[in-house]
């Protein structure tokens, strides 16, 4: 039967187990229709070399990263050099998925059970069975086309992050911490790299085809979706506005989390720099955030608040933003109390950070799991959403943090959109006084995908 019936098997045992589990496992697998049908199927002599199966197809595993000249050449654009980029990135997001898919096979069954992850598997399955059928795109109406694709796939995705995050909570028991933080880390690197090449791709095209973007502003010049002068201080001063008309903003929240701070920005206030400006205000919104709520509930009921500084510095190669605030460090603020070391707040581990598997946590991420919005949404679309998210269904969500808040991915994310072109994030704190958070990002053009998928 076996031999007369292909069939991926899909996740890898992870204990050790006898011919009867084995046999166990195979039947109820082959049973499942969705799997049985699936078309990229391996035969059994091949099961265990996924990257020859791929080859079968026409899939070569090897990725090549985003260079220089993918991302500038939009600078002079052509046809044939729009064609170029929509094939390049039709080619390539395959083979990253793969690898993906890969590291989910390779997970232990048990986590593979657990909520999300199976729904990630899914998401990532099906995306690269469309992405491997896709026809060669060879002029502007298929480029078109192409581009509503990516459109509807971006937008499938949007609820990846907490799915994930929820599966691999979840199975926090079983995976010894630093597995875990790996896995966790080259999946989110490899999703912000397949997005970038995606939204990239889409930006070019809509500038060709003389489209308004209605995600990327042309106050500073741009190409694709890095901005040639991304003015860093324009970027901050936005981020702590939106945070104030956040749901920071109301009254009663006033009352009973303590009077905004206001932000202060210093240094080199002048630096412009090339890189994606989504990325940059990620990171800010999310520390100013962090800094803000802990200011916040360290000094109410005072009506005055220390002000958080945000400093720039221009380097040589890259540039450096300093948030500090005067929330009283981590181990005073109330929610950070169990955590050791701030390096621990990147964790997905709740052996380094406990929150990972509380009841509130996991219940927030339950529902932003079924929610399609991802976190790779702009700033603004972030307040927009906290505008729309009514209160009563967001509960546990007063101290001044929105609908993606609680999920405890702002900071991991953060970190990992700041070392993905090479730059770094560093959090002190000076208990019983405030954190500083060390933002270095690389002026791009000379560093690009710091890593390979
Ligand atoms: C993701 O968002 O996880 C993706 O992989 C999107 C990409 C396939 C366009």
């Amino acid at each position: 039967r076996w031999n007369s019936y292909p069939y991926v098997f899909p996740l890898s045992l992870g204990f050790p187990a006898s011919a009867d589990h084995v046999h166990a496992i195979i039947l109820v697998k082959i049973t499942l229709p969705q799997q049985a049908a699936g078309p990229l199927c391996l035969q059994r002599d091949q099961a265990s070399d996924f990257a020859s199966t791929c080859g079968q197809f026409g899939i070569n595993l090897e990725s090549h990263g985003l260079t220089v000249l993918q991302v500038f050449f939009g600078r002079s654009m052509s046809e044939e050099r729009l064609m170029q980029s929509a094939n390049y990135v039709r080619t390539e997001l395959p083979v990253r998925i793969a690898h993906r898919l890969r590291d989910l096979q390779a997970l232990p069954y048990i986590v593979v059970t657990q909520e999300g992850v199976a729904k990630v598997y899914e998401l990532y399955w099906s995306a690269f069975e469309k992405f491997r059928r896709y026809p060669s795109i060879t002029n502007l109406q298929d480029n078109e086309r192409f581009c509503e694709f990516l459109r509807e796939i971006l937008d499938e995705h949007g609820s990846v992050i907490p799915n994930l995050s929820l599966g691999l909570s979840l199975s926090s028991p079983y995976l010894p911490p630093d597995t875990l933080d790996l896995f966790m880390h080259r999946m989110l690197v490899s999703r912000i790299s397949r997005r970038v090449l995606t939204q990239h791709h889409l930006a070019l095209s809509d500038t060709y085809m003389g489209k308004k973007s209605l995600r990327y502003t042309d106050s500073e010049p741009r190409v694709g979706i890095i901005y040639t002068g991304l003015d860093v201080r324009r970027s901050i001063e936005k981020c702590a506005k939106l945070l104030k008309r956040g749901p920071l903003a109301s009254e009663s929240d006033e009352i009973e989390n303590g009077t905004m701070p206001e932000v202060v920005i210093e240094g080199n206030l002048d630096t412009k720099f090339s890189y994606i400006r989504e990325h940059l205000e990620y990171i800010v919104f999310e520390l100013l955030k962090n800094s803000m709520r802990a200011t916040r509930l360290k000094h109410r009921p005072s009506s005055s608040v220390p002000p958080i500084t945000a400093t720039i510095a221009l380097g040589t190669n890259d540039i450096g933003i300093r948030i500090s605030d005067q929330g009283g460090g981590l181990l005073t603020v109330q929610n950070h109390k169990q955590i050791k070391s701030p390096s621990d707040l990147f964790s997905f581990s709740h052996v380094r950070n406990p929150q990972r598997m509380e009841d509130s946590r996991l219940g927030t991420l339950r529902s932003a799991s079924s929610r399609k919005e991802g976190v790779w949404a702009t700033v603004h679309e972030q307040v927009e959403s906290w505008q729309q998210t009514s209160r009563k269904d967001d509960p546990g969500q007063k101290a001044g943090v929105g609908s993606h808040a609680q999920l405890g991915i702002g900071l991991p994310m953060s970190n990992i959109f700041a070392t993905y072109f090479g730059g770094s994030l560093d959090i002190v704190s000076l208990d019983g006084w405030g954190t500083d958070a060390y933002v270095r990002l690389p002026k791009l053009g000379t560093n690009l995908e710091a890593v390979n998928f």
